[in-house]
């Protein structure tokens, strides 16, 4: 069984989690304020859930999902073990997150910036554009994953408008379409 550590389990960490369980595997759920917060979500969850700091669920994830607002990078816990693998679904926006020099610059992507917190991480950026629950296509490196970034037309539009909350699938072609048409 694989373990599941998450770093923020808000919106997308709890339905991530909840997907993972469905999926045969455990999670161990973390926030800022600490596992205490967590324990109705961890209960409703069920027994293949529990609550940590978010170091000890980076530590105890074969995979970790770090899924926080951008402006809580600096904040993340120490680097998971050099090779773990990394799910970055972070997207940046300013009335959250403040202004970010090298992502305003678009120097950086966000998960670039991110892999500067988590240096020696197989770093994967997934779910940040996504209605969750369809199959994968690899949209690229890292330097790449601007194309997958807030705004851009594989953000969220190839699934259907947000008034259905399930949205709907949306084949492979039409995903590398909606890639290859991004500008920067
Ligand atoms: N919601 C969406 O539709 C959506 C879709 C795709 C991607 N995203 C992106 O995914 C990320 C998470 O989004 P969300 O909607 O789940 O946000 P959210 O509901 O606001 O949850 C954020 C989580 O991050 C935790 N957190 C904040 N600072 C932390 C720190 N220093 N250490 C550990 N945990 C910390 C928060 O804990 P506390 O509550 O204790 O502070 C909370 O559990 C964001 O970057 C967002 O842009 C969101």
């Amino acid at each position: 069984m694989t373990t599941v550590g998450f770093i923020g389990s808000g919106q997308i960490g709890s339905a991530i989690a909840r997907l993972a369980i469905e999926a045969g595997h455990q999670v161990v759920l973390s926030n800022s304020r600490g596992p205490e917060t967590l324990a109705d979500t961890a209960a409703e969850l069920g027994p293949r859930a529990s609550a940590a700091t978010s170091g000890e669920a980076a530590a105890a994830g074969d995979i970790v999902v770090v899924t926080v607002p951008v402006k809580a990078f600096p904040d993340l816990p120490a680097a998971p073990p050099a090779g773990k693998t990394v799910i970055d679904t972070c997207n940046y926006g300013h009335e959250r997150d403040g202004h970010i020099p090298e992502l305003d610059s678009k120097s950086l992507t966000l998960s670039e910036l991110l892999l500067r917190y988590t240096p020696d991480a197989m770093l994967v950026k997934a779910f940040n554009n996504i209605f969750l629950g369809y199959s994968v296509v690899d949209a690229g490196s890292l330097a790449d994953s601007w194309r997958q970034a807030t705004g851009t037309p594989v953000w969220g539009t190839p699934y259907g408008p947000y008034s259905d909350e399930k949205g709907q699938p949306a084949g492979e072609d039409a995903i590398r379409a909606a890639l290859a048409t991004a500008t920067r």
